[in-house]
């Protein structure tokens, strides 16, 4: 082993220790270690980002919540450097009264928006967020709730997010997402999200679990939806309602058009009409056929009493 590999290794292995709370900074150091080339940095950061979605789709252990330092780099060439990006990334922890400073009025120091613990500078956005427009209310501070709940109020502009659903949690990461893509990552906000030293708070780690329970009944629903695909729905003022199923309809694309079924699904209050396969349609206890609907009509209308929706 040469001295150069031999003080990369002892690098790693350092950086291992000191910065356990930042699996980021690892690969940062090891392309440091490599010798600051940008095409290995790169290489050991997409190994990193790789590993881990892989850990934390098999294990649900998130290891990948310092991309942003990535992405931060790579909006700034001047931190593209691992050092560089190192030493500033390293400070990127905000107080909130730090940034409340940042809430773009006469003197203030900047534009930056807190979502979900993470501050971003959002100057270029200044026609949405200056003060005077639209969403002006979100500077300065961590609004999260208020982005799923819409209420803009004091009150509403809250970081704290219990009682919020699952679904509700996936959409406030759409918005975190959002950030991410549009505008400059300035760091972390300790606080809820983030203690003092950076490292994900338990209320974190609640809504790390929550998006993964999000995404879980996504797929569950979408897999719904593909064996019982929603019929189509019209209603003539003097014949009522017609549901009727085509290889197309509820958006399934699929070789089967189905007969059309009252489905009652287990823990919801109302049930909906779906196009079911025949065979299927016989095997499953949660299916009714229409009223007065032959059994393998691929249409049938419907008499106001026997309307969906109903308990
Ligand atoms: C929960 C409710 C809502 C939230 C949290 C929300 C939030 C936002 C935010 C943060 C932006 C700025 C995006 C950026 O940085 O580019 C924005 C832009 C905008 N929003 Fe909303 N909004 C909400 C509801 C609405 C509704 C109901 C309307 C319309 C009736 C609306 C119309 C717009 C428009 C027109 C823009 C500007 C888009 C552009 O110029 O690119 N928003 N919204």
């Amino acid at each position: 082993m040469g001295s150069g590999t031999a003080i990369s290794v002892f690098v790693i292995v350092l950086s291992v220790g000191i910065h356990q709370y930042n699996p980021f900074i690892i690969p940062s150091l090891l392309g440091r270690g490599l010798g600051y080339t940008r095409d290995a940095y790169k290489a050991v950061c997409h190994f990193y980002d790789k590993t881990a979605a892989f850990v934390y789709q098999n294990t649900g252990i998130d290891l990948r919540y310092e991309r942003e330092d990535e992405h931060y780099a790579k909006q700034k060439p001047e931190f593209q450097s691992p050092a560089k990006m190192h030493k500033n990334t390293a400070k990127l922890l905000m107080t909130k009264a730090e940034l409340a400073q940042y809430d773009g009025s006469e003197g203030s120091k900047g534009l930056y928006v807190a979502i979900l613990g993470s501050v971003f500078d959002v100057s270029a956005g200044k026609d949405h967020y200056g003060p005077g427009c639209s969403y002006h209310f979100f500077t300065g501070k961590d609004g999260s709730r208020a982005f799923v709940s819409g209420d803009f109020s004091e009150n509403g502009l809250t970081d704290d997010l219990t009682g919020l659903s699952n679904k509700d949690i996936q959409g406030l990461w759409k918005w975190v997402e959002f950030y991410k893509n549009d505008y400059r990552y300035v760091g972390k906000l300790i606080g809820r999200f983030y203690d003092s030293k950076g490292r994900k708070t338990r209320e974190m780690e609640d809504f790390y679990q929550k998006l993964k329970a999000a995404e879980d009944e996504e797929v569950a629903e979408g897999a719904e939806k593909r064996r019982y695909p929603p019929c189509n729905v019209e209603w003539k003022k003097e014949k009522g309602t017609r549901v009727w199923c085509t290889t197309k309809s509820g958006g399934v694309d699929r070789a089967w058009a189905g007969v059309p079924r009252t489905l009652h699904e287990p823990g919801k209050k109302t049930s909906r009409c779906a196009c079911v396969e025949p065979k299927t349609a016989v095997e499953d206890p949660n299916l009714k056929e229409y009223p007065g609907c032959p059994p393998g009509a691929d249409s049938c209308w419907i008499k106001e009493k026997d309307k969906m929706n109903k308990k």
